[in-house]
């Protein structure tokens, strides 16, 4: 793949490792290349030449809107009401991980999570935010990260009491515009030449054994399928509900 890993001496054998499982390459100098991955003390970052100059895509679960988030996890309604109420702790499968936010609100809300991304790159940033904050963040232990197409690699995990599915929106340049890491993000899923499933995901799970499952969509987004039991409705996005 053309997306060398950008590093210094004392990561050399770290880098060697991400390096053998994207099939690219490790260098130690900026590569000519519109896309690399950096691996330095600050962690590892996906940088990328997009058309708004280049940019970085570095996954933090401590700072940011995701941070907060995770500071106030009572502050979920949406969420809490599309998982139902219950003083059990739910095995959620998170068939589109991406960066990760959703299965972080689950396992603050005191969840176990398996979460399944299909891109290496996403996936490897995640394994590292995971890794850089599993001190402060003690219910990662109740995560389990999974590399690969989540349709087949529920086959394992089909007693879940959960199936969370949030797939990519169509592409438009208004949506582009309003989140530039998903930018990031389907750059990677395109250099590594994935064809999205987009919506026929949530069709895999439905043929599925399955107890329920929690599709996000956008607020107008038309039904997937008509056997729906209830809806959540936010002011951007919803959450459909299959039992
Ligand atoms: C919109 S993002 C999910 C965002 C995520 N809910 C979050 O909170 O950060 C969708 C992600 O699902 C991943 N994905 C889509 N289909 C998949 C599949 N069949 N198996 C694994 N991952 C998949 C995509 O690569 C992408 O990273």
């Amino acid at each position: 793949m053309d997306c060398p890993v950008l590093t210094s001496d004392e990561k050399l054998p770290e880098a060697h490792k991400i390096s053998r499982f994207l099939h690219s390459y490790v260098t130690q100098d900026i590569p000519n290349t519109d896309n690399y991955l950096l691996l330095s003390n600050d962690g590892l970052s996906f940088n990328s030449n997009t058309k708004d100059g280049r940019r970085e895509l570095r996954i933090d679960f401590l700072k940011g809107a995701i941070g907060w988030r995770l500071r106030r996890p009572e502050h979920e309604k949406q969420l809490k009401k599309a998982i139902g109420k219950t003083t059990e702790r739910l095995t959620i499968f998170d068939g589109t991980a991406g960066m990760l936010a959703d299965s972080m609100i689950f396992l603050s809300l005191g969840h176990k999570v398996i979460a399944c991304e299909q891109s290496k790159i996403i996936f490897l940033l995640i394994r590292d935010a995971c890794k850089r904050s599993e001190e402060a963040l003690p219910f990662l232990k109740n995560l389990k990260l999974v590399h690969g197409n989540s349709a087949e690699i529920y086959k394992s995990y089909n007693k879940s009491d959960l199936i969370y599915l949030d797939p990519l929106y169509p592409d438009s340049s208004k949506s582009s515009k309003r989140s530039g890491d998903i930018e990031l993000l389907r750059k990677a899923i395109d250099l590594e030449s994935i064809k999205d499933m987009g919506d026929e995901i949530f069709h895999e799970f439905r043929t599925s054994e399955h107890k329920k499952i929690i599709l996000k969509r956008p607020i107008k987004a038309p039904l997937i399928c008509n056997k729906i039991n209830y809806q959540i409705k936010g002011k951007s996005t919803r959450f459909d509900i299959y039992i």
